[in-house]
């Protein structure tokens, strides 16, 4: 049987608090009782402890943006797997491009993000991808290789089944630029590959994967007809409620 859809949300620094209460008081209306679907969002860390609240009881995850690395300690202005767990979050989005490239996030730092997330069952979307040089230089698999194995170091394969992977070509990200469907896909297949060389057939074919970068209604469709695409990490299209309901109610179909 296949997998159910997978969509989930980024607003990034974006929306009031009030704004994403009733976002998240008309999700929690039309997708409530969907079974059809993985759907999700990632509010600003200020609002999860309210958006949790009122997506409470219903099959609506909510994400961090982020997290740190350590437990406790003094990290002025940092957030721990522990504490966006404690207010309901049940995944956490980890490697987002914004995160490598404006805030030099190493892949090893990435490693440890995932580790401290998964020690506290908080489920990580890993976010690999090229940038454009990267893609010119015919260095797009070299360099996602190189991501899921920094990104992946020393965790097990139970472990692996626990993550949701989005692929999320950098020069696609906030751009209008798509990866072509069928670009996508051959990096998803890539990445699966990756994952069966390192853990099995078994578990790289339970992994989600999805697809981000400039994901809007008009364009769900084709990308969710991909067969190794899973679901969808929406961005701009999923700060407005409309746009993230059609590209679930599209994503539902497949
Ligand atoms: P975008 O962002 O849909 O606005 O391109 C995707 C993302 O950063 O996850």
């Amino acid at each position: 049987m296949g997998k159910k859809p997978f969509i989930v949300g980024n607003w990034k620094m974006n929306l009031t608090l009030m704004e994403g209460m009733e976002f998240a008081k008309s999700l929690r209306n039309v997708v409530c009782d969907e079974s059809e679907i993985i759907c999700g969002i990632c509010p600003p860390i200020v609002f999860l402890k309210d958006i949790c609240r009122v997506l409470e009881g219903c099959g609506i995850f909510v994400a961090a943006q982020n997290i740190h690395s350590e437990k406790t300690g003094a990290y002025t202005g940092e957030i721990s797997a522990s504490m966006v767990k404690e207010v309901g979050c049940t995944h956490v989005l980890l490697g987002h491009s914004e995160r490598r490239h404006i805030f030099h996030e190493t892949d090893s730092f990435i490693n440890a993000k995932i580790k401290a997330a998964l020690s506290v069952n908080l489920k990580p979307i890993f976010c690999v991808g090229e940038t454009l040089d990267n893609r010119e230089d015919e260095r797009t698999e070299y360099v996602i290789r190189n991501q899921l194995k920094e990104g992946l170091h020393g965790i097990s394969a139970g472990h692996i089944k626990e993550l949701v992977i989005a692929y999320e070509p950098v020069w696609a990200i906030g751009t209008g630029k798509t990866a072509l469907p069928e670009q996508a896909n051959e990096v998803h297949s890539f990445i699966r590959s990756t994952i069966t060389d390192g853990y099995g057939k078994d578990i790289a074919n339970s992994v989600y994967i999805l697809y981000g970068g400039s994901v809007k209604p008009e364009n769900a469709k084709e990308l969710m007809a991909q067969p190794e695409i899973d679901g969808l990490l929406v961005g701009g299209a999923s700060i407005k409620f409309e746009s993230f309901l059609k590209i679930i109610e599209t994503a539902a179909k497949y």
